[in-house]
């Protein structure tokens, strides 16, 4: 396993990392005070190919590998999570599902337009009173003739009022459990659809998060993704890729504290000497050390993982898990660091350490990854190989 980025990877990483300081940061403060989010980001992102990084070139995207969309969401997240939540929700959850279970049809019209940032995507599986519990959505789906006719109600769920198309997750038939679920692809102009905003967030104030109803919506149902009742691996297989880029990202968090508080402890100077030369400081910067490059590891990892067309559910969610905490972790001591100053929107380490207290709870909480982790110690849980994974990278297509 060679864990030395190509001269593509190092590329795209500095790409990102001009992009999100030219067209993220400016404005950003006075954004997430107002949580007044800038779509037309996204269209810039979209332009500059990011949305479609690791989809094949055949299908519109920038056919580059999966650790290349780690690097993009590291790059972004150091900047704001906002930034990275469109990797995650449009590129990780939704085009990758297409991408992998979608059919020749369901790839041209939907996946191409998605990967050019033409058209952005969300993910709606999530409701008022199912998170974890993903068994435990109401939403219906009945077929009449030639729709599927879908109700219910998806909330927290990213882009909710700013995508153009959702993969919506219903029950198609609840008798059947897992195997009862079933995911759609819905455009927002379809009829019975309304959307909403959520205001009042912690954090991610400068992105878009918000509800989604469906109300006797009419589903085309050629928009059916997979076959009935295959809707709970899809989603658990969307949250692989991304659980990934949320992982990804937090490396991001971990960094810009590191980098902000050696900065500070070399400026701040407190009983005569530079705050760094204390010994506390100095426990607080190792620790981010620590989890800087356990965070890089394990990302380069599943990027690897995924580059080989390997099922990689434990790792992404040990990835996810472990990186989150300690991106919360590095924004906390950051925050001590920087004292009294780390405490108001003086610096950026109060919107970070408010952002990644978020990714504790969005894609399998803590306390979801930290179960699933035992189990697969236990013997309890086994990742079974799967016939429809991921593909590997170079993409098949693009090599013809
Ligand atoms: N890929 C493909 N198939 C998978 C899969 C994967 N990653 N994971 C599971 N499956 C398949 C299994 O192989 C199994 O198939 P068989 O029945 O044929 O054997 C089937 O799905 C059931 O799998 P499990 O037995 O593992 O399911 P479980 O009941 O044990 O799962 C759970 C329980 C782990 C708690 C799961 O429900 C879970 O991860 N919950 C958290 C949900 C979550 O992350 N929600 C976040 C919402 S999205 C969001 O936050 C986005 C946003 O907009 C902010």
């Amino acid at each position: 396993m060679d864990f030395e980025l190509t001269n593509e990877h190092t590329l795209i990483a500095n790409s990102a990392k001009e992009f999100a300081k030219r067209e993220i940061y400016p404005g950003l403060k006075e954004r997430d005070e107002k949580a007044t989010p800038d779509y037309t980001i996204l269209k810039k992102m979209g332009e500059d190919g990011f949305l479609g990084i690791c989809i094949p070139k055949k299908y519109g995207g920038l056919g580059m590998d999966y650790i290349s969309l780690g690097l993009l969401c590291i790059e972004f997240e150091k900047i704001d999570s906002s930034a990275r939540v469109v990797l995650s929700v449009h590129t990780g959850l939704n085009s990758l599902a297409l991408l992998q279970w979608g059919n020749e049809e369901q790839k041209k019209k939907y996946l191409i337009p998605q990967a050019k940032g033409e058209k952005i995507a969300g993910f709606g599986l999530t409701e008022p009173n199912a998170g974890s519990d993903v068994f435990g959505i109401q939403s219906s789906a009945v077929l009449k003739g030639e729709h599927y006719i879908l109700n219910g109600e998806k909330t927290w769920i990213s882009l909710a009022d700013v995508a153009d198309n959702f993969l919506v997750f219903a029950y198609t038939d609840r008798q059947k459990g897992n195997k009862g679920i079933s995911a759609f692809i819905v455009e927002k102009n379809f009829a019975g659809i309304v959307t909403s905003s959520i205001h009042g967030k912690l954090g991610v104030r400068a992105g878009n998060t918000g509800s989604i109803s469906l109300q006797d919506a009419k589903i085309p149902k050629e928009n059916l993704l997979g076959k009935e009742g295959d809707g709970f691996k899809i989603a658990m297989s969307a949250l692989d890729n991304g659980r990934y880029t949320v992982a990804a990202g937090a490396v991001g968090i971990v960094e810009a504290c590191l980098e902000a508080s050696i900065k500070y402890a070399h400026d701040r100077e407190t009983f005569g000497k530079e705050i760094g030369k204390h010994q506390l400081v100095q426990q607080m910067i190792a620790k981010m050390v620590a989890a800087r490059d356990i965070g890089r590891l394990l990302t380069y990892n599943i990027g690897y993982l995924k580059n080989q067309g390997k099922r990689n559910t434990r790792e992404t969610s040990l990835a996810k898990w472990i990186i989150c905490n300690n991106a919360f972790e590095s924004a906390n001591d950051a925050l001590q660091i920087f004292g009294a100053y780390g405490y108001s929107n003086e610096f950026d380490i109060e919107r970070h350490f408010r952002n990644s207290r978020g990714a504790m709870i969005y894609e399998g909480t803590r306390e979801i990854h930290t179960i699933m982790q035992a189990e697969y110690a236990l013997g309890y849980r086994v990742d079974k190989p799967l016939e429809n994974l991921l593909q590997a990278w170079p993409f098949k297509e693009d090599n013809i």
